[in-house]
């Protein structure tokens, strides 16, 4: 299967160049940023989007900064990096993997001696979570399928594939690994209310790879579930604290529902997703705007004064969690996250 990426560094604007995701599947664009502005705006309007892809997204970001941010003394400068690198990292609350990118790669640029090598410390480290996210997904890829009978048929939510990462993918990443390992892999694509990532770019790059797929409206998956035909659920994450999944709104349902039938319920992350400070009280959940419910095009679907909930992600609980694919291998329940970060110092502390 071609490895397709979804944003990199263009050393000619200098600046990211990305796959603008709100364009899919009507149009594939490749849009540009060369300020930090525009990063955060791209990143709010999800062109740019997926945890481990914001993860990246921030680190090419501090390198931006670095890039834009001139100061008339040293001390200025990095304040002004600082600064950039704050207004990245709040730019969206939930993807945890955001704020890793942003502080690993601003903790190089501070490091440096001068701004010259702060520049390039911050592009080099920036470069290292891109190559680094393509090989987590192959890992994840691989452990993944290992999970996976020869035939069957999954059901993911929203878009946690090569879209949502560097390449390849994390729950879509196994669906690749599976697929190029010789398995029969069906895909039933939650279409993800509101914004339909599920119906737009889960279908998108699996139809474009020749991997079956069928959209589903989010409603029909406890029928489909119950009616004996999904042999796993398999989702991504935005945060995995030591009590709960943090993954897009819907997750948690799934995740009810596959208990309630039986079918086992996998979530594909890298350790760069993972949380162990935090408990699931203590996580923020992104909520977004009216008009991403009350609006279709130009048409309204909710009356005027109506208000509207648009919560961004929900938390599942551990218990419903059959198990983890990491990079590193598959994790079973009892998930002990902190012992697990704890081997593998390096993605926990930036
Ligand atoms: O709001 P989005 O589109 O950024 O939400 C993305 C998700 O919820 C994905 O499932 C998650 O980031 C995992 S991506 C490998």
């Amino acid at each position: 299967m071609k490895e397709t990426f979804t944003l990199w560094w263009d050393e000619a604007l200098p600046g990211i160049r990305y796959i603008d995701q709100t364009l899919l599947p009507a149009e594939y664009a490749i849009a540009g940023c060369t300020n930090v502005d525009r990063l955060i705006a791209a990143i709010q309007r999800l062109e740019i989007r997926g945890a481990p892809a914001l993860g990246v997204a921030g680190g090419y970001g501090v390198a931006l900064a670095a890039q834009t941010c001139s100061g008339t003394s040293p001390e200025e400068f990095s304040r002004d990096v600082r600064h950039e690198a704050g207004r990245i990292r709040e730019s969206r609350p939930t993807a945890v993997n955001l704020s890793w990118g942003v502080d690993r790669v601003l903790a190089r640029f501070l490091a440096a001696a001068d701004a010259a090598s702060a520049r390039a410390a911050a592009l080099a480290e920036a470069h290292a979570i891109a190559t680094e996210d393509t090989r987590c997904c192959h890992a994840i890829g691989d452990y993944g399928a290992t999970l996976l009978p020869d035939r069957c048929t999954l059901l993911t939510h929203c878009n946690a594939g090569a879209l949502a990462c560097s390449s390849w993918g994390t729950a879509l990443g196994v669906v690749r690994s599976a697929v190029e390992a010789g398995k029969t892999v069906k895909v039933i694509a939650c279409e993800t209310r509101p914004l339909l990532q599920g119906a737009r770019l889960t279908a998108w790059e699996l139809a474009r790879d020749g991997i079956d797929v069928t959209v589903i409206t989010d409603s029909t998956a406890a029928h489909i579930m119950r009616t004996g035909k999904i042999d796993a659920v398999i989702v991504g994450a935005d945060r995995i604290t030591g009590d709960a999944v943090f993954n897009k709104i819907g997750t948690y349902m799934h995740a009810v529902c596959a208990r309630h039938h039986h079918i086992p319920f996998y979530v594909a992350a890298p350790l760069s997703t993972f949380d162990a400070t935090r408990t699931e009280q203590e996580v923020t959940i992104e909520e977004r705007g009216r008009d991403e419910l009350a609006e279709i095009g130009s048409r309204t679907l909710i009356p005027d004064g109506v208000p509207v909930k648009n919560y961004a992600f929900d938390a599942t609980p551990m218990e419903l969690v059959s198990a983890i694919i990491t990079e590193q291998g598959i994790i079973r329940p009892p998930f002990d996250i902190s012992a697990l970060l704890s081997r593998t110092a390096s993605y926990n502390e930036p």
